[in-house]
């Protein structure tokens, strides 16, 4: 159903619910921010709107997962606290999965069981700015997901960041080292695939970060919340090239998050793992046996801060997540094939937006076109990131501005999860009579 006669949406009903939330620069809106407009602009004006702006699954959960923890709630052990160091069903089976599908060996000791990448970059942040007194500030190579800049606030601690929009290849190098050689960085973090650009580091960026790491004892805090969702490979078949890539094949100082949520559609369960390197899991800080009386990255990590945080992840869902790298692993279960689908959409979506004036923001991974994937990013021609966000909301179209990520380019981010196969034909309607509203100079 299009609704052609009510686009663009009366501007009376959108200044309201701009209005109404008092937000003093619309650019800097947050995600829940936006939704918020976005859900009361859409209940006035009766016009569906087409959701960029929530990075949530829009696939039904893997059925793996529900099933076998479904039967694990049914054997009672919900009345039993988790094992706090996890299940060992879960860490033999996620050390299993990082050396299927990324080929690293990681013990199953050193893989931790987190509610959500969440807790764990909470947990990583909290315990590598502990380590060393001189080493207090978390860098983050951006555009970033904002969540985890809030989880600094809330710790009191600092931070710096840098857009890597100007520094891919070679020229990273220069870039990071000139940050890392103050001393003063606890741990660095990015992911890959990127949230919000989906653009991918390649081998060669990896390296220049893992050999920093190296050189400048830091830990690099590697987010694979988009886990072989580089659609531009095959990366789901197990013990098989082509792998995810990783920094861990280029140092030992480093730590993998790795969610459920997105690649299992697992996310209302929050159940990821961290994986650190054995090296790391076993080394000995000064500063954490200054707070701690004693104790290891790995030790502390979960005997103190993990135990303190939350006592451990929900027991069932633990088995879940077991469940279903053990079926990926063992090759009987393709998850890439259902999360495949967000890169179909992502590629509708962006011959869409290019039809209409529309240009990919992050668009390159060095020489190479970014992958169709679970986010892109637009801008559009003589407007800014703030002014494309709300000249969009009249015609039923939401996103979040790029600002909010750290980024310095003028732009949107753009989610595809939710999209409806309906909407392409709607987007397409709406984006023609954007055009006509602001002809491309
Ligand atoms: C880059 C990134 N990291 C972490 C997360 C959160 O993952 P989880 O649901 O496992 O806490 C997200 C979710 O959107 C994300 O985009």
């Amino acid at each position: 159903m299009i609704q052609k006669n009510d686009i663009p949406i009366d501007s009376i009903v959108v200044n309201e619910a701009i209005n109404r939330l008092n937000i003093k620069d619309f650019g800097r809106a947050t995600i829940r921010e936006v939704v918020a407009i976005s859900g009361e602009v859409e209940k006035k004006s009766g016009v569906e709107f087409i959701h960029m702006e929530m990075g949530v699954p829009g696939l039904p959960p893997a059925k793996i997962g529900v099933e076998a923890e479904i039967r694990a709630l049914q054997h009672g052990i919900a009345s039993i606290y988790p094992v706090i160091d996890g299940l060992p069903e879960l860490k033999n089976e996620a050390s299993r999965f990082v050396k299927a599908f990324i080929d690293l060996d990681i013990s199953p000791e050193c893989c931790v069981p987190v509610a959500g990448s969440m807790q764990g970059t909470y947990t990583s942040f909290l315990v590598a700015g502990q380590c060393n007194p001189e080493r207090d500030t978390i860098l983050f190579i951006d555009p970033g997901f904002p969540v985890q800049k809030q989880q600094i606030l809330v710790m009191g601690c600092k931070y710096e960041s840098f857009d890597v929009y100007e520094y891919r290849g070679e020229k990273l190098k220069e870039k990071l080292e000139s940050y890392l050689q103050k001393g003063t960085i606890a741990a660095v973090i990015y992911s890959n695939p990127n949230n919000p650009a989906w653009f991918c580091l390649k081998e060669e960026e990896l390296k220049i970060i893992g050999d920093l790491a190296t050189k400048y004892d830091t830990i690099i805090l590697e987010d694979l919340a988009y886990f072989a969702m580089d659609f531009r490979k095959n990366l789901g078949m197990s013990f098989q090239a082509p792998f995810q890539s990783s920094v861990g094949k280029y140092t030992d100082n480093y730590l993998l998050l790795i969610s459920g949520s997105k690649v299992f559609s697992y996310a209302g369960q929050r159940i990821g793992v961290v994986a650190m390197s054995d090296k790391l899991y076993h080394r000995k800080y000064e500063g954490l046996a200054a707070r701690y009386g004693g104790g290891t990255f790995g030790s502390v990590f979960i005997h103190r801060v993990l135990y303190a945080l939350s006592s451990g992840t929900s027991h069932s869902a633990q088995y879940a997540l077991a469940a279903m790298f053990k079926a990926a692993s063992d090759g009987t279960f393709h998850f890439i094939g259902d999360v495949m689908e967000y890169g179909k959409r992502a590629h509708k979506l962006k011959e869409i937006f290019l039809r209409h004036g529309f240009e990919i923001v992050y668009d390159k991974d060095m020489d190479e076109p970014i992958a169709d994937g679970f986010y892109f990013t637009v801008r559009y021609p003589g407007m800014t990131g703030a002014e494309l966000m709300q000249a969009l909301i009249p015609y039923g179209v939401s996103a979040i501005s790029l600002l909010t990520t750290g980024s310095l380019q003028e732009g949107l981010r753009a989610c595809v999860s939710f999209i409806k196969d309906h909407q392409y034909e709607q987007l397409e309607y709406r984006l023609k009579k954007f055009k006509e509203q602001y002809p491309v100079k």
